[in-house]
């Protein structure tokens, strides 16, 4: 196949792209030789997929099973779930999981990491989504995180669970420390997770600091066991919200490790700025961790979804660009060179997250993965929150798109 006519980020001009046998072969503005498959990107913008790193597959489309979240807190999403979850079937998780997978996969993503509830001595949710990751395969890479949601020391055989699910297959081991009861199973919490995570070769993802309470510092603790022990980008920490409530001092210490340890850090504004900020009046926290202070400071960070239409959120498209567009609003991340560069948080930053680099991105040699998106550059994209017109894995048309047409009588 060859791609003609495509703009490519940070590049001038229109390029050619070649794809041989699934994998990228030459990227140049002028290709010689006469391919028979042409694609004619009409000088559209043409980036890797989009990468979903934070998901709860297991959850999607539970919203108001058995009752609807009134409150909007993230404690009462959690124990709605705890009520939800004894309904689960293998076969109900599977169902509402695909229904989500192609959702995503219409809005372009090819790599997902799915957080798994393992706080279920039956592990049905898990059980489950190894057989979606197999089944998808050719859509989407699936990462799927051993997620004890009510809590590793909180809850009991919490540890047991944990380390049968990796055993199970599990891909990455989370933790949600400021969620156990007391400060000090936080703490054990984070440790026994990051030990897990290197005795299986395994990567970390943690949900940490999710709570608008100052206090909350588990990130230090995630940051300092990832030096400590030398598994750097190979951990991540989503949410990290009470960062927006620490005094500036010590958020100045806590960069410093997070440079060192070089962790990851996941958000999820529309989650996020929905969840937290509930027991505020005026002012009003707005609930993101610092995603402009992180980038700024060179701390790899991805956005993500997180819920579709489940106890902690109701609404949810899995549109990147919508994610995105929370962000940069949120985080006042709105110079023109910030709007451009803000595309990484939905692509290259995802996939250094999920440690997927290696088949990742528009050159010679890699996997031939890519999307077409209706528009120009990176700023008309997220302006218009523009959608997929082509998205292709692997040489493969999984996704073409026409986009719906207006007639309408033109203003003089
Ligand atoms: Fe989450």
């Amino acid at each position: 196949m060859l791609i003609k006519n495509a703009k490519l980020r940070g590049k001038q001009g229109l390029w050619q792209i070649l794809i041989q046998n699934g994998s990228f072969v030459e990227i140049a503005e002028q290709i010689a030789g006469n391919e028979e498959d042409v694609l004619d990107a009409g000088g559209k913008l043409v980036i890797p997929p989009y990468v979903e790193p934070h998901i709860h597959l297991d959850c999607v489309f539970t919203a108001g099973e058995p009752r609807w979240n009134e409150s909007g807190t993230l404690f009462e999403g959690i124990e709605l779930w705890a009520e939800r979850k004894k309904m689960i079937t293998i076969d109900d998780v599977k169902k509402r999981a695909k229904k989500a997978i192609q959702l995503q996969i219409s809005q372009g993503i090819q790599f997902v990491r799915s957080h798994v509830d393992t706080t279920d001595p039956e592990l049905t949710a898990l059980k489950a989504l190894l057989e979606v990751k197999k089944e998808v395969q050719e859509f989407v890479d699936l990462q799927l995180v051993a997620f004890p949601q009510e809590g590793i020391l909180s809850f009991p055989r919490g540890s047991e669970l944990l380390e049968q699910a990796v055993k199970l297959g599990a891909d990455v081991v989370g933790a949600i420390p400021h969620y156990e009861f007391t400060r000090e199973y936080g703490v054990e919490s984070v440790k026994i997770a990051v030990a897990l995570a290197e005795k299986y070769g395994k990567l970390v993802d943690i949900h940490c600091d999710e709570i608008d309470d100052p206090s909350s510092r588990f990130l230090e603790t995630v940051a300092a066991e990832a030096q400590r022990l030398g598994l750097k980008e190979r951990v991540s920490a989503s949410h990290t919200t009470a960062m927006h409530s620490y005094n500036n001092p010590y958020a100045h210490k806590l960069f410093r490790l997070l440079q060192l340890a070089a962790i990851n850090i996941i958000s999820c504004p529309t989650e996020n700025i929905h969840l937290q900020g509930r027991f505020d009046t005026f002012p009003k926290r707005r609930g993101m961790t610092r995603v402009k202070e992180l980038v700024q400071s060179n701390i790899n960070v991805a956005i993500a979804q997180d819920s579709i239409m489940d106890p902690w959120y109701p609404l949810g498209t899995n549109h990147p660009l919508r994610e995105l567009d929370m962000c940069i609003h949120v985080c006042q991340m709105m110079g023109y060179g910030e709007i451009i560069r803000s595309l990484d948080l939905v692509t290259e930053n995802g996939a250094k997250a999920l440690r997927v680099e290696h088949e990742y991105g528009i050159e010679p040699g890699k996997p031939a993965n890519l999307l077409i998106l209706d528009a120009e550059d990176e700023f008309d994209a997220i302006r218009n929150l523009s959608c997929v017109l082509y998205s292709i894995r692997k040489g493969k048309v999984i996704l073409k798109r026409i986009p719906a047409q207006t007639d309408m009588q033109r203003i003089s």
